[in-house]
C-alpha cells in the first residue's frame, strides 16, 4: 500500500470517510485513526499497530457537542472535568453508546473520549463524518509517534495516508481519568497533572500503576510500553558520575555524569517530556545499547515522565 503524506485535513479525512487509516498530528502525540463506526476500519487499525484485540481504542471528538454521539450519560464529575480540560490533553473514560462497535472498546460497555485542542486536529475531526477511534501511531509495544517521521518509520505502507503537521508539543499520551466509576480513577498520568485533577475531584483515586499482578482497569496497562530497542536504566535524580560502557546514552535534566555517545540534557520537565520519546527513536537509529535516563521529581508533568520511564524499563 502507498501511503501518502498530505498538510491537507480535508483530503486526509476523505481517506477516513472511505474506511481507511490516517495518522494525524494532536498537542500530546500522533494518532492512527479510523472512522469510529466501521468495524472493518477498526479492524485494520489493530492489523497496522499489531495491537492485541482487547486493548480499547480512545474516540476522538471534535467538539463537546460530539461527546454524546459515544457516550450514553456523563457523570457531575465528567462533566467538570470536560468543562475544565477539553479540548486538551485528557481523556475521560465514560459509559459507551450500544452504537459503538465492541471492537472500539475491547469489549468493555464503557468509552474513551478525547477532545484534542491541536488546530490541525481539530480541522481534521471536523471533515470527517464520525468520530475518530485513535490509538497512538506506533507499532505496539514502540514509543509513541511524537512528529511524522516516526509514524512513517513505523507504519509506511501499512497505512493509506499521513496528515502532516509539527512535532507534537507535548510530547506524551494525555492523561486518562475513568469517570464510569465512582470516585474516579486516574487511569494514566499526562500533561494534565494530578495536581489539577486533585483541585476539581478531592476524591480521585489513583490506579495502582504497572503493577502486573493485579486486573488492570485499562486494559493497555498490562503491556510493556514505550520501548526503545536499547535497554533502560533509571538514574536517580543528580546522580553521581560513572564510567558508562561504549554505545551508551543520557537523557535528563542535570549534567551528564561521565561521557556518553548521545546525550540530550533538558532544561525543563516539560522539554524533558516533548523530547524522550524522539530520543529513544534516535537512539534505536544509531544503534546505541543502553540509555540512562534521569528520573524526574514526581510532580507535575515530572509523573507522567516517570511512568513511562518505569514501564519503558520494564523486563521484556
Ligand atoms: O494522547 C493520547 O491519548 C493519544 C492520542 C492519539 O489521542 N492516544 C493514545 O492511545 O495514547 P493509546 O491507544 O496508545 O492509549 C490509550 C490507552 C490504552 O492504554 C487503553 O487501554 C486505554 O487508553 N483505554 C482506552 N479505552 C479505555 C476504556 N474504555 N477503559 C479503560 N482504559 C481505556
Ligand atoms: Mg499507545
Amino acid at each position: 500500500m502507498n501511503t501518502l503524506i498530505t498538510d491537507s485535513p480535508e483530503e486526509a479525512a476523505g481517506f477516513l470517510n472511505r474506511g481507511e487509516l490516517v495518522a494525524f498530528p494532536t498537542e500530546t502525540v500522533y494518532g492512527l485513526g479510523a472512522d469510529a463506526f466501521r468495524p472493518e476500519a477498526i479492524a485494520k487499525i489493530f492489523r497496522a499497530k499489531e495491537r492485541p484485540a482487547d486493548n480499547p481504542l480512545i474516540i476522538h471528538v471534535h467538539s463537546i457537542e460530539q461527546i454524546e454521539i459515544v457516550a450514553a450519560s456523563i457523570s457531575e464529575q465528567a462533566a467538570l472535568l470536560i468543562d475544565r480540560f477539553f479540548p486538551g490533553p485528557l481523556t475521560v473514560v465514560l459509559e459507551k453508546k450500544p452504537s459503538i462497535p465492541d471492537l472500539v472498546t475491547g469489549g468493555l460497555q464503557t468509552v474513551g473520549v478525547r477532545c484534542p485542542a491541536h488546530p490541525l486536529a481539530n480541522s481534521f475531526l471536523r471533515c470527517c463524518s464520525h468520530p475518530v477511534a485513535a490509538p497512538s501511531a506506533n507499532v505496539s509495544g514502540r514509543p509513541s509517534s511524537t512528529d511524522w517521521k516516526a509514524v512513517y518509520h513505523d507504519l509506511h505502507g501499512r497505512i493509506s495516508c499521513i496528515l502532516k503537521g509539527p512535532a507534537a508539543p507535548i510530547g506524551l499520551e494525555s492523561t486518562i481519568v475513568d469517570c464510569s466509576v465512582e470516585p474516579p480513577v486516574l487511569l494514566r498520568t499526562g500533561a494534565v497533572s494530578l495536581e489539577a485533577l486533585l483541585e476539581l475531584i478531592p476524591s480521585l483515586k489513583i490506579a495502582s500503576g504497572c503493577s502486573a499482578e493485579e486486573s488492570p482497569k485499562s486494559p493497555g496497562m498490562k503491556y510493556r510500553h514505550y520501548a526503545p530497542s536499547a535497554s533502560i536504566i533509571l538514574l536517580p535524580a543528580d546522580p553521581e558520575r560513572f564510567s558508562p560502557e561504549p554505545s551508551a546514552a543520557f537523557i535528563g535534566l542535570t549534567e551528564p555524569p561521565g561521557i556518553f555517545e548521545l546525550v540530550k540534557q533538558c532544561r525543563s520537565p516539560e522539554e524533558y517530556a516533548h523530547e524522550l520519546f524522539g530520543f529513544f527513536r534516535s537512539c534505536d537509529a544509531r544503534g546505541i545499547k543502553s540509555i540512562y535516563c534521569e528520573l524526574p521529581k514526581e510532580k507535575g508533568i515530572g509523573r507522567a515522565i516517570l511512568d513511562r520511564l518505569t514501564r519503558a524499563a520494564c523486563p521484556r
